[in-house]
């Protein structure tokens, strides 16, 4: 079976179809997240939390992203694989352009995920250039935690909303094939994903994204630390594990997945 394709999530939000992402870092999770149709499978820097108990995603390296995907590639045939960059791998555009290619060479990325607004801009470009597909993280950028003080709700001001909407535009316009808002009020993520050609992957940005994620250890409720308000535990109600990933999948799908009380205001 061939791999889904970012053609095909285009295609998706085209005709109005959800799409349902999941983190995994290791072969068995990542097998059963593709047999239940799941479209995307992240292999996020939150490995640093979920797997390497760190309090935040900044001491992951490209050794340890490149070595994750590598077990995810291995058991999946159908799902989308995007790679997290991790901190400081693409500081500047030369950097990205190493760092995204050997996610693509080692890892089998099909796409690269990076935090940030505007000033990514050239490295999009250059990457996207260069045969790269970009996903664009904004709003709640984990690896700029102290940067913002802490994991907080992004675009509350006027300012700070006007600040995303330039930012998703200007990345799209740099070439970026997908966004990932994290974090953002519903209202205003619904206002991009409508004003944006561009697949929008959302967590904790309300249901009107185009797709949603999770982090695969949040939805499954065995996460060490504090499971975020925007997560739900699909396992309490399914019972078995693929049976959650399969209820997280249909209920993205349906739309029925985030409820308000997973989304900002
Ligand atoms: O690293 C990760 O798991 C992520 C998700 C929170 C979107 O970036």
């Amino acid at each position: 079976m061939s791999r889904l394709s970012l053609t095909y999530l285009r295609k998706l939000k085209a005709n109005g179809e959800k799409m349902s992402c999941l983190t995994a870092y290791d072969a068995s999770f990542a097998y059963l997240i593709d047999a239940a149709g799941v479209e995307i499978i992240l292999v996020g820097d939150s490995l640093g939390m979920v797997i390497q108990g760190h309090d935040s995603t900044l001491p992951v390296t490209m050794e340890h992203i490149i070595y994750h995907s590598q077990l995810v590639h291995r058991s999946t045939h159908k799902s989308v694989l995007m790679v997290d960059m991790p901190f400081m791998s693409y500081a500047t555009p030369e950097q990205a352009l190493h760092n995204a290619a050997r996610l693509m060479q080692e890892g089998h990325a099909q796409i690269v995920k990076l935090e940030g607004g505007a000033w990514l801009a050239e490295t999009v470009q250059l990457l996207t250039e260069r045969g790269i597909p970009v996903c664009a993280h904004l709003g709640l950028t984990p690896q700029s935690v102290h940067q913002l003080g802490g994991y907080r709700v992004q675009g509350r001001s006027e300012a700070s909303a006007e600040r995303l909407r330039q930012d998703a535009l200007t990345l799209q316009a740099a070439g970026a094939s997908a966004l990932l808002f994290e974090c953002v009020p519903s209202v205003l993520a619904a206002e991009i994903t409508r004003a944006v050609e561009v697949p929008v992957i959302g967590i904790g940005a309300g249901v009107d994204c185009d797709g949603q994620v999770l982090v695969l250890y949040d939805m499954l409720g065995i996460s060490h630390g504090k499971r975020p308000s925007f997560s739900k535990d699909f396992l309490a109600e399914s019972g078995s594990v693929p049976a959650a990933i399969t209820a997280f999948h249909e209920a993205v799908k349906q739309s029925r997945f985030p409820a308000a009380e997973h989304s900002f205001s």
